[in-house]
C-alpha cells in the first residue's frame, strides 16, 4: 500500500521505494504540505510554525486564533484570493470580476492503478504497480472544486500530479491559472535547477540560489521552447552530482508553462509548476472543467546522477511508448544539412547509395519534398508530392532506396501553412490570424489552428496519402515558429489561453491519429531543433531532435544539459560534415561519433564528399554503435565532468545496470604542449571489482577508477614514434569489462 491514511491526525502519505511525501488536512480544513524526502513514519506537521506574523492574514473563521495564515502554511495547492500572497497555484475570476476562492479539503479517496489523462501525455504503468489517490477540495463560497490527483509508483520512486477545476456553479468564470503542482517545503536552502538556451543552443545547465525571492522561469512562446525547459530541479546548496538532496519536476506538457520557485519570509520555499499563467485566461461555463497536464515529481538523496536515473528510466518506460522504445533505432541518414531545399531525386538516391554501401540502415528525406517548396518562402500545407522535383513518386524513391537495403522516412511540419501555398489559398481562415491586423510572421510561415478538428484531420488526411503511398518506416515531424495571434475563425470565444491550450492538444491529437494508424513507425520530434523537447512529446515520439547545432563540441554542452532530464535514447544525433556550417569548426569524424552515439546515432551529410580514409571509418563506427547501443541506450548514465565548468576535457560513461561492463567517453576541448597529466574520474562500477580494459589489456581497479581516475590517453600521431597528449577535440572510448 503506498497511500496510507492516518484518521487520527489526518496526514496523507505516499510512500514510493525510497521517499514520503506527506499531505495533510490541516486547521480549518486547509490541505497542508507537510513533507517530501527520505521515508518517515511520522506526522511532518510537528515542523509547522504557528505564530502570529505580522502582515501574513488569518482566514475569518480563525476567529481569535491569529496563528493561522494561507500565507505562512505550507499548502499543497494554494489559492489566489485566499490570504497566501506568495506565488499561487489556482486564481479564478468570478463574471463581475471577483477574485476570491478558499479551497478546502472535501475528501479523498485510493483507486488501484494509475490514472490516465484523456487527450493529454501521461505516465502510464505496464508491469510496476501503481495508487492513485483522488483529493477533492472544495471552495468555501460556491460550487467551485478542485480535483487533485496523484499516481505513485513505488518502484520507480516516482509520484505524479494533476489538477482538475471544475465549475459546479451557474456562472461563467475564467481561470487565471491552473497549475498542475506546487511543491511547499518549510525549510532548507535552495537552488533552483533550470535549462535555459535558445535556437541552436538548448539546455544550457543554470543553477541559481532561489534565496528570498521569486525566481520565474518558462515558456510564453505556446511551445515547451529552445529557451527554458519544462523539467527543473529544486537542489539544496550542496547537492552535486553524487550527494544531497534534489527533487525534480517534469511538466509532461508541449506549450507555455512557467515554474515560479520563490522563498518566502519565514524560511519556506515554494515551486508551483504548469501551463505558463500570464497567457492563461481560460472560461469555464457552468458544468466545465479543466484538465491541468500532469507534472512528474522524483526526489533523490543523492544527487543529480541517481535523480536523472529516475527520469530516465520513467522516460524511456513509462512514458515513450509503441514497439521502438526498447529496441535499437537504425542508424539513418538524413539529407537536410547535405542539401537543404535543393535537390532531385538523383540527389537524394545518390546519398542513400553511398550511406547504404558504408552501412547505414535508413534514409531520411528531409524538407522540400512537397509542393512548391524549393525554399523557406512557399508550400508549407501542401502535402502533395513534387513528383517533378523527385523526378518519380514518393512509393518509387522508397522502392528505389529500400531496393539498396534500407528503410525509408520522411519529414513533416503540419502545423504551418506558407500563405504561398494552395491550402492557404483555398482556406485562409484557418490560418491563425487576428482580423484587422497583420499576423506575426516568423520563418515566412503562420500557424495553422489545430485548435480545430477539421484542419487537424484535413492535415493528417493530406500526409496519411503520402505515409500509404511510400509506406515510411519514420517520420519526422517539425514545428519552426512560436505561436503568436492566436485567433479562431470558428468561436466567438478568443481566449488566448483556451486556444493555446486546445491547440497543443490539437498536436497531440494529431500524433495519436498518426500511431494509432501507423502504429510500427519511428516518430522522431523536432522544433527547429530542441524546441519541443518535453517529456509531453516523448509520449509520441520516442525520440526528438536535440538541436539544429550538430556541431560535436557544441552538441557536448547541449546533450550534457539534456542529459538531466531525459535519457540519451531520447536525443536525435548525428554525425554532420566539417568545417559545421554554424560555427565552422572543424572536429575529426570519431569525435563527431563518439558524440552522436550519446544519443540515437546516424548521419546528416553526403557521404560520398568525405574523403576515402574517412570512409573506411563510417561502417567501423557503425559496428561500434551496434556493438554497445544496449550499453550506450539501457545503461547507466553517468556526467563525469561539468562542462559548463570544466573546459579541458568532456566525459561521460554508462555502465551496465550489474555493473559487469562500462564504456567511458572522453572528449579533449583544449589542450596545452607537456600538458600536466589529467584523469577521468569514473562513476557507477562495482566497488571492490577489476576492470579490464578490452583494448589495451590494461587492467584497473574500480576504485582506483571511482576515486584516482583513468589518465587522459595519449596518442600516437601518424608519422611520429612517441606518444602524445590528446589534441585538441580528440575523443575515445574505453570499454572496460568487469573481470
Ligand atoms: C528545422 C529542423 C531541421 C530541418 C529544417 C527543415 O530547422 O530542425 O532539422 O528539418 O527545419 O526546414
Amino acid at each position: 500500500m503506498s497511500v496510507i491514511y492516518n484518521p487520527t491526525d489526518q496526514t496523507i502519505t505516499l510512500n514510493t521505494k525510497n521517499t514520503s511525501y506527506q499531505m495533510k488536512v490541516g486547521p480549518l480544513g486547509y490541505l497542508v504540505h507537510t513533507y517530501y524526502g527520505p521515508h518517515i513514519d511520522t506526522d511532518a506537521s510537528y515542523c509547522m510554525v504557528f505564530r502570529d506574523r505580522g502582515f501574513s492574514p488569518n482566514p475569518y473563521d480563525a476567529k481569535l486564533d491569529r496563528t493561522i495564515s494561507p500565507d505562512t502554511m505550507p499548502m499543497e495547492y494554494p489559492c489566489d484570493g485566499s490570504g497566501d500572497y506568495r506565488a499561487t497555484a489556482v486564481s479564478i475570476k468570478r463574471p463581475n470580476g471577483v477574485v476570491k476562492c478558499d479551497f478546502r479539503y472535501d475528501g479523498h479517496s485510493v483507486v488501484p492503478g494509475k490514472y490516465s489523462l484523456p487527450g493529454l501525455p501521461a505516465v502510464y504503468v505496464e508491469n510496476e504497480e501503481a495508487e492513485t489517490l483522488v483529493v477533492t477540495l472544495k471552495d468555501k463560497y460556491s460550487d467551485i472544486e478542485v480535483i487533485l490527483q496523484y499516481g505513485i509508483i513505488p518502484e520507480l520512486d516516482v509520484i505524479t500530479r494533476t489538477a482538475k477545476i471544475q465549475n459546479n456553479t451557474e456562472e461563467n468564470i475564467i481561470l487565471n491559472n491552473a497549475a498542475s503542482g506546487c511543491i511547499d517545503m518549510m525549510s532548507g536552502e535552495w537552488d533552483l535547477v533550470h535549462f535555459y538556451g535558445r535556437h541552436a543552443g538548448e539546455r544550457a545547465f543554470g543553477r541559481t540560489e532561489i534565496g528570498q525571492r521569486e525566481i520565474l522561469v518558462g515558456s510564453r512562446r505556446g511551445t515547451s521552447s529552445h529557451h527554458e525547459n519544462p523539467f527543473v530541479i529544486l537542489a539544496e546548496r550542496d547537492t552535486a552530482e553524487m550527494h544531497g538532496a534534489c527533487i525534480g519536476m517534469s511538466l509532461l506538457y508541449s506549450g507555455a508553462f512557467s515554474c515560479n520557485a520563490g522563498g518566502d519570509a519565514f524560511g519556506g520555499v515554494r515551486a508551483v509548476m504548469g501551463i505558463q499563467p500570464e497567457h492563461f485566461d481560460y472560461p469555464l461555463a457552468p458544468g466545465e472543467s479543466f484538465q491541468a497536464p500532469e507534472l512528474a515529481l522524483a526526489y533523490s538523496a543523492d544527487g543529480f546522477t541517481k535523480l536523472s536515473h529516475i527520469f530516465h528510466k520513467l522516460i524511456a518506460n513509462n512514458i515513450c511508448r509503441g514497439p521502438w522504445k526498447n529496441k535499437r533505432r537504425p542508424v539513418l541518414i538524413n539529407n537536410w544539412e547535405a542539401t537543404q531545399m535543393n535537390f532531385d531525386g538523383e540527389k537524394i538516391l545518390s546519398i542513400a547509395r553511398k550511406a547504404a554501401d558504408l552501412g547505414v540502415e535508413m534514409m531520411v528525406l528531409d524538407d522540400g519534398w512537397f509542393g512548391a517548396r524549393n525554399d523557406d518562402y512557399a508550400g508549407l500545407g501542401d502535402w502533395v508530392v513534387n513528383t517533378e522535383k523527385l523526378g518519380c513518386t514518393m512509393g518509387e524513391l522508397a522502392d528505389q532506396i529500400r531496393a539498396m537495403g534500407m528503410k525509408f522516412g520522411i519529414w513533416i511540419e503540419p502545423e504551418m501553412v506558407n500563405e504561398d501555398s494552395d491550402l492557404f489559398r483555398e482556406h485562409p481562415e484557418w490560418a491563425m490570424r487576428v482580423p484587422g491586423t497583420d499576423p506575426v510572421i516568423a520563418r515566412n510561415q503562420l500557424v495553422l489552428d489545430y485548435s480545430r478538428k477539421d484542419v487537424v484531420d484535413y492535415v493528417f488526411d493530406q500526409i496519411a496519402k503520402v505515409l500509404d503511398e511510400c509506406k515510411a518506416d519514420y517520420v519526422k515531424m517539425d514545428m519552426n515558429r512560436p505561436l503568436s495571434d492566436m485567433y479562431t475563425a470558428v468561436s466567438d470565444c478568443q481566449s488566448r489561453g483556451k486556444l493555446q491550450y486546445e491547440y497543443v492538444l490539437g498536436v497531440y491529437r494529431f500524433m495519436e491519429k498518426l500511431l494509432e494508424r501507423y502504429p510500427d513507425l519511428l516518430f522522431e520530434g523536432c522544433s527547429g531543433g530542441g524546441g519541443r523537447f518535453d517529456a509531453g512529446m516523448l509520449y509520441y515520439s520516442p525520440q526528438i531532435w536535440c538541436s539544429d547545432n550538430t556541431d560535436a563540441i557544441d552538441r557536448i554542452r547541449i546533450q550534457y544539459g539534456t542529459s538531466f532530464g531525459y535519457p540519451i535514447r531520447t536525443m536525435g544525433a548525428h554525425v554532420s560534415a566539417v568545417p559545421n556550417y554554424d560555427t565552422w569548426r572543424k572536429t575529426p569524424l570519431h569525435t563527431r561519433a563518439v558524440v552522436a552515439m550519446e544519443g540515437t546515432f546516424g548521419y546528416e551529410l553526403d557521404l560520398n564528399l568525405i574523403s576515402d580514409e574517412e570512409k573506411k571509418e563510417v561502417p567501423e563506427q557503425i559496428e561500434t554503435f551496434k556493438k554497445y547501443w544496449n550499453l550506450l541506450h539501457n545503461g547507466l548514465y553517468y556526467r563525469l565532468t561539468d562542462v559548463m565548468k570544466n573546459h579541458q576535457e568532456a566525459a561521460w560513461m554508462m555502465v551496465a545496470e550489474d555493473g559487469s561492463e562500462a564504456l567511458v567517453n572522453i572528449v579533449k576541448l583544449n589542450t596545452t604542449g607537456n600538458c600536466p597529466n589529467r584523469y577521468i574520474r569514473c562513476a557507477g562500477l562495482t566497488p571492490g571489482a577489476t576492470y579490464i580494459n578490452e583494448a589495451t589489456g590494461d587492467i584497473y581497479s574500480a576504485n582506483a577508477l571511482m576515486t584516482i581516475g583513468i589518465p587522459m590517453p595519449r596518442v600516437m600521431r601518424p608519422g611520429t614514434f612517441w606518444w602524445s597528449n590528446a589534441g585538441e577535440y580528440d575523443a575515445f572510448q574505453i570499454h572496460l569489462c568487469r573481470v
